[in-house]
């Protein structure tokens, strides 16, 4: 069966996850969403995150879609329920392979999450990560100017090192050796934590974690792998002018060029 992979964020920030599933599954054709009319949703209620969640999944299902990837913490970790109670297609969320992988690196059994202020009080991760191992010790800070700062691409700028810094030296003294990058956002900020944050701090990004369980996902249905070899497609959708997710997306993707097109989603 012929079929899209679909994947949403608020932004620019699930493209950290397509570019690995890009990577590791260069024959499927990829639908993505970027709702960046109402980026961010990390200071937004679970109840707005969730409708607007749904206009996402709506928007996407104009195509015909073999799984839903919710590129998007904040949405994984506050609107799982109500996605899957509205759709057959299966969905997959981004907070279990972190938590999982942030499991297994760590040694002092002390975690950071970081994410947007929605993830955190959801308490998502500390949930995922004691399932596995309910001994570890979950340190959580939400660093909501770092959203803002990547979709205006100023990740490599020095602000992002000071915002960085005042959200981050708290952690500095929590013997903690793995942090979870709890926002799709944050791996386009690898290099400024990584400069608050020793070499021995494993950072943990779900992205290459996620598009592993899609590849599984779809390996276990696998009626739904694409065999055909052919040049896939991939569709790049937002809600408000495209110029700055482009320039972003071009950059971070490492393509020529990426064609990108603005959709009203409110009426889904
Ligand atoms: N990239 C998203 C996340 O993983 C959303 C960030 C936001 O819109 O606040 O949480």
């Amino acid at each position: 069966m012929d079929g899209y992979i679909g994947v949403f964020d608020s932004g620019v920030g699930g493209l950290t996850v397509v570019k690995e599933i890009i990577q590791i599954l260069p024959y499927e054709d990829v639908v993505y969403l970027g709702d960046t009319a109402r980026v961010p949703y990390g200071t937004k209620s679970p109840e707005t995150v969730s409708r607007f969640s749904l206009q996402c999944l709506k928007f996407l299902s104009n195509y015909p879609l073999k799984v839903v990837v919710v590129a998007c913490n904040t949405v994984s970790s506050t609107s799982l329920d109500v996605l899957k109670d509205n759709t057959d297609v299966p969905i997959i969320d981004v907070i279990k392979p972190g938590a999982s992988s942030a499991v297994m690196s760590t040694r002092t059994g002390k975690i950071a999450v970081i994410g947007t202020k929605a993830t955190i009080s959801s308490m998502a991760y500390v949930r995922a990560i004691h399932n596995i191992d309910n001994s570890i010790t979950v340190y959580q800070k939400a660093c909501p100017l770092f959203v803002p700062i990547v979709e205006e691409g100023l990740q490599d700028d020095e602000i992002a090192l000071i915002v960085a810094r005042r959200y981050l030296n708290y952690l500095l003294d929590k013997d903690i050796d793995t942090v979870v990058l709890g926002c799709t956002h944050y791996p386009l900020l690898k290099g400024v934590i990584r400069k608050v944050f020793s070499n021995d701090v494993q950072l943990i990004d779900s992205a290459y974690q996620t598009s592993i369980a899609v590849s599984e996902k779809l390996n276990e249905m696998s009626a739904l792998r694409n065999v055909s070899r052919e040049k896939p497609e991939h569709l790049f959708y937002v809600t408000d002018i495209p110029n700055d997710f482009q320039r972003v997306a071009t950059n971070f993707l490492g393509w020529d060029y990426v064609y990108v097109k603005k959709v009203n989603i409110d009426e889904e």
